[in-house]
């Protein structure tokens, strides 16, 4: 099968110099890309930028900001038999990017943030993409209601979800816990584990 996944951070530039971003390590997403790649199937890997080797043979396409990647993953989706979206996307973008360094010429600066396109929440009715469709949420609170609306509002078979309150998972950790919550109504819960485990009992249950 074909594979598509969206891995860490976005960034969105406010000056040549500057940018806003997350703590996102790109770890989960390279960790799912390398188990569908265990598995035999071709990995297509939209990533923001992360400090992480590619895995194996997949193919790689860098991009930096929300609409990059969005850009990115319309023109490669449909390719796709399962959509796997991991990536921690910017929900907001600066409005006006300087084109110089801005100067500090004054106590306050303002920022006016505008919101950027919603990648995951495109696939079903803007790219018309009919393959199996994972999304993730990071939570911090009412984490089964937060993902289980979002498994809805998406279009996902599949939704993902981890409590990044929690200062031993998640973002920028080796290790991470998970619920996989299903279309069908069932639930499975992934117990503390590397990324790299929970990534081959994500690639499973998708099988
Ligand atoms: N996502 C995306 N494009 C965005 C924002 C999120 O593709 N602009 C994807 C993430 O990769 C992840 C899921 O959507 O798979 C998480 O969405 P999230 O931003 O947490 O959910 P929202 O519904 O936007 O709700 P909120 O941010 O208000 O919690």
């Amino acid at each position: 099968m074909k594979f598509l996944i969206t891995a860490g951070p976005t960034r969105e530039a406010i000056d040549p110099v500057r940018y806003l971003s997350n703590r996102s390590s790109g770890k989960m997403g390279y960790a799912l890309a390398k188990a569908a790649l265990e598995e035999g199937h071709e990995v297509s890997l939209i990533s923001g930028p992360v400090s992480l080797s590619t895995p194996g043979s997949a193919n790689l396409v860098c991009i930096e900001s929300a609409r990059e990647m969005f850009d990115a993953v319309k023109t490669r989706i449909n390719e796709a038999d399962v959509a796997i979206f991991c990536a921690a996307v910017s929900d907001y973008r600066v409005a006006d990017i300087a084109a110089e360094k801005i100067k500090k010429n004054n106590d306050e600066l303002l920022l006016k943030l505008v919101k950027n396109p919603d990648i995951l929440g495109s696939a079903r009715q803007e790219f018309g993409f009919t393959g199996i469709l994972v999304g993730f949420a990071a939570e911090t609170e009412n984490i089964e209601a937060n993902a289980k609306g979002k498994l809805e509002r998406k279009g996902c078979d599949f939704l993902v979800a981890n409590d990044v309150s929690r200062s031993d998972i998640g973002f920028d950790h080796d290790s991470n816990e998970a619920v996989i919550y299903a279309k069908d109504g069932s639930e499975t819960r992934l117990k503390l584990a590397s990324k790299e485990d929970i990534a081959r009992q994500i690639i499973e249950r998708i099988r």
